[in-house]
């Protein structure tokens, strides 16, 4: 097996199931009990902004609560090792939360914002933001009120990092999807592409997702156990992974 240079992995909500983070698509997730259009879109925000504040607020206090569980940080290990013998490891996370930061992950590409983080919509200032949002919170870079909002991509909104995506992703020599059920778009196409240019391309998720035929490899089973074997059975066959 040929020592791995430049490793694309793509992480979905998956892998934060174990730390206590909802998924969206699984029996009994986000998108079963609330509906997107109402809470995850622009025009929701336009139309009812406290509503939006309200669930993102709930879910911006459990990443809060939340740590990152075995596969987190056994992607940090990965990173590490790869980059100790010079070859680079590109993580595009679909998951707005900080786990992978705080697993030790060095470059996170968050694809899809990151809700530990604030926008304003009448200054365009970013800053990192842990408590709940209301309405009536002012910026604090220039003071106006009803203008913030969660710096998140939104159903309907342009993801974050596309150029930078795209040009990892043909450079890479492997391909992993980890804990993404391969629905949602650019992400889901991720492996398409890695196919089309003769990338080998693993899935490591509970089950098989919507895109599972086009995996050369695949391991099943909870990301927190399926994980890190993989990386260590990596890390085996290559020396330092
Ligand atoms: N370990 C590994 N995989 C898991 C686990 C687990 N413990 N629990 C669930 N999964 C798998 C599910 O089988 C499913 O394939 O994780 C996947 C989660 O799929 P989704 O809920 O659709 O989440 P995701 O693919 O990240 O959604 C993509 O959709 O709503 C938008 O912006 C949101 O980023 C999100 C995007």
């Amino acid at each position: 097996m040929t020592a791995l240079q430049r490793v694309f992995v793509l992480t979905g909500a998956g892998i934060s199931a174990e730390s206590g983070l909802g998924t969206f698509r699984d029996r009994g997730g986000i998108w079963s009990r609330f509906d997107p259009m109402q809470l995850a879109t622009p025009e929701a925000f336009a139309r009812d902004p406290e509503l939006v504040h309200e669930f993102y607020n709930l879910r911006r206090s459990g990443v809060v609560a939340a740590s990152p569980n075995a596969a987190h940080t056994a992607l940090a290990r990965l990173e590490n090792g790869l980059h100790e013998r010079g070859a680079t490891l590109f993580l595009c996370t679909q998951n707005v939360d900080d786990l992978h930061e705080r697993a030790g992950s060095r470059a996170v590409t968050h694809m899809h914002g990151e809700i530990l983080k604030a926008r304003c919509l009448a200054c365009d200032a970013v800053m990192p933001w842990q408590d709940d949002l209301l309405v009536a919170t002012p910026c604090p870079a220039c003071g106006e009120t009803g203008s913030m909002r969660p710096d998140i991509v939104w159903f309907g909104e342009m993801p974050k990092h596309l150029d930078a995506i795209d040009a990892a992703l043909r450079a890479a020599d492997l391909f992993v999807a980890i804990g993404t059920s391969g629905a949602v778009y650019p992400a889901a196409g991720y492996v398409a592409l890695a196919r089309a240019l003769g990338i080998p391309t693993c899935e490591l998720n509970l089950e098989p997702s919507d895109n599972t035929t086009h995996f050369d490899e695949a391991h099943y089973g909870p990301a927190s156990v399926v994980v890190p074997q993989w990386v260590e059975g990596r890390s085996r066959n290559q020396g330092a992974s």
